[in-house]
């Protein structure tokens, strides 16, 4: 098969929601009814649970399974499906958000009883930003949920984006019957506790079926026959082009729990989404079919066997094709890098990979040499944008607790900040190492890992910042000014580009009205071009 057909067969996306809503239980679903695995409960055990938060060695144990799932493939009618894995956890929001740069399309998974939700939310308007096709998971209809009509006027008037129902629920909570596909118009029936898919399309009938009403009964056949007449008056006709641009979302009904509606997902989605897109550089648009080779690396996972001090890197093939002990060349460290353990996640088992084609997520093995950003190519050099640092909202000062153990302090520190978990900033005079994350977890599993894997302890000091924002300035003298007048709130990050800490929101307005020429970033990636 060649470069193009490899590409045209490819389909890399991510399941996202607020945590709850189901993103475990499809993605399990999903990989169920594609074959790659055959019982139930495979993917749950990578799940950090929400009551984890304190409960470290068990985060670790999950670490250690969820590089398995980070990424899991599977072909489905020739289709070759990537499922990239993100962290429900709000706490871990930056890594899902890189994660996102490394996709074609999502699917959204919505609990019907909740609604849009505030993960929901914030994931969307990354997913906006990029204009990535995102698809929508109604879940647990199965429950006393809300109105469908409701929740597609939520979704469009919440999330901004248009929606088309492609499946409509026969009855929901207790009377909930099954899923009734509007193009094929034929009904999935509810077949709670059945996993094996050759029952379940036993069970998908027509609608005129006369048995049909005996089975869901004659209330929720006329509720559902007049819901479908009117959703045809209610929503425009579906538009594959306004899909692929993110402007309209297919929205399918269901149950994961009971593989309701999930078959519908999977035909439609692989019909639909996208196959691998064109990416994004500093220097150029790469498309992937040019014939040489490049991709980024979006996520890395530290010290996965601590007596090796070995490393994950994820990469994302944008181009060309990827081959086991070929040199490539390192943009950022300008020099050439062989790869001789590259790992390709098959549902959730690895294994050694020769070959990766555009869309593909590989893992390599390394020792150091890799960062999240990093670009592998056959020479060009290129830079591909979206792989940013969030402004972080919480700031701890690093306070050595064990003088003899500062070098390992150090290098923690450093390799743990490499691996995206948190940001590193150095403030002088003293060089204070300043530690910022999006959320509070971050600082529990890397005063924990640093403990553990570097045998150094520390005490993480709280500062009195809301946020670290990045900033430039055209004018040198302003610029000059702010550094030396703002000294003791500015530290460098590891790419020594300056940050300003800010006490309050309300301080960087004062700052912006004091020095107007200065622009404040909230991602590294909006000013930083990297040459
Ligand atoms: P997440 O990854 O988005 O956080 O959600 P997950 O799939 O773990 O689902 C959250 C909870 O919702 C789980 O229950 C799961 O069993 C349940 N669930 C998922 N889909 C459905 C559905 O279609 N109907 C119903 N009624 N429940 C559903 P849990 O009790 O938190 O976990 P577990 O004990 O089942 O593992």
């Amino acid at each position: 098969m060649g470069l193009n057909d490899e590409i045209k067969r490819r389909r890399t996306f991510a399941i996202i929601s607020h945590p709850d809503a189901g993103k475990t239980t499809l993605t399990e679903k999903l990989l169920l009814f594609g074959g790659a695995i055959h019982v139930a409960g495979a993917v749950r055990s990578n799940k950090i649970r929400k009551t984890a938060t304190s409960d470290f060695l068990e985060i670790e144990k999950q670490r250690g399974i969820s590089v398995a799932t980070s990424v899991m493939s599977f072909d489905y009618k020739d289709i070759k499906i990537n499922i990239l894995d993100t962290p429900g956890h709000k706490d871990f929001a930056e890594d899902t958000y890189r994660t996102l740069t490394a996709v074609d399309s999502v699917i959204l998974v919505i609990d019907s009883a909740k609604g849009v939700e505030v993960q929901t939310r914030r994931l969307m308007e990354v997913c906006r930003m990029r204009a990535t096709p995102v698809m929508i998971f109604i879940n647990k209809m199965d429950r006393e949920g809300k109105d469908p009509f409701e929740l597609l006027e939520e979704l469009e008037k919440e999330l901004n984006i248009a929606v088309t129902p492609f499946t409509w629920p026969a009855g929901r909570g207790s009377d909930f019957k099954g899923v009734y596909n509007i193009f094929k118009k034929n009904i999935q029936l509810y077949t709670p506790e059945k996993s094996n898919l050759s029952e379940l399309l036993m069970e998908t009938g027509d609608i005129s079926d006369p048995a049909l009403e005996e089975y869901v009964g004659p209330e929720t056949l006329s509720q559902l026959l007049e819901e479908i007449e009117m959703t045809t008056d209610l929503y425009e006709p579906f538009q594959k082009s306004l899909y692929l641009e993110g402007y309209l979302a297919p929205v399918f009904f269901g149950s994961a729990l009971n593989n309701t509606g999930v078959l519908e997902v999977l035909e439609n989605f692989i019909e639909m989404a996208p196959s691998p897109k064109k990416s994004e550089s500093y220097e150029r648009i790469v498309r992937p079919d040019e014939p040489d080779f490049s991709g980024y690396i979006f996520k890395i996972h530290a010290n996965l066997d601590p007596r090796h001090r070995n490393r994950m890197a994820f990469m994302r093939v944008c181009s060309g094709i990827f081959e086991r002990n070929k040199l490539f060349y390192h943009t950022r460290l300008k020099k050439k890098m062989r790869f001789s353990s590259s790992a390709e996640f098959i549902a959730n088992t690895r294994s050694t990979i020769d070959e990766a084609y555009p869309g593909d997520v590989i893992g390599l093995y390394d020792t150091g040499s890799l960062k999240i950003g990093d670009t592998l190519s056959e020479g060009e050099v290129l830079n591909f944008k979206g792989v940013p640092n969030f402004a972080p909202e919480l700031l701890r000062e690093v306070i050595n607790r064990d003088p003899s153990k500062s070098k390992q302090l150090e290098k923690g520190v450093r390799q743990l900040t490499d691996e995206g978990l948190a940001q590193l900033f150095l403030q002088q005079p003293g060089n204070r190492k300043i530690i910022g994350t999006v959320g509070e977890l971050q600082f529990d599993v890397i005063k924990f890992r640093l403990e553990h894997e570097y045998g150094a302890l520390c005490d993480l000091r709280p500062l009195p910042y809301v946020k670290a924002l990045w900033f430039t300035s055209e004018k040198p003298s302003e610029l000059n000014e702010f550094l030396n007048r703002k000294a003791s709130f500015i530290a460098y990050d590891k790419e020594n580009a300056p940050v300003f800490f800010a006490e309050s929101d309300w301080i960087i307005k004062v700052m912006q009205d004091a020095y107007p020429s200065l622009s404040f970033h909230k991602t590294s990636e909006s000013f930083r071009i990297t040459s």
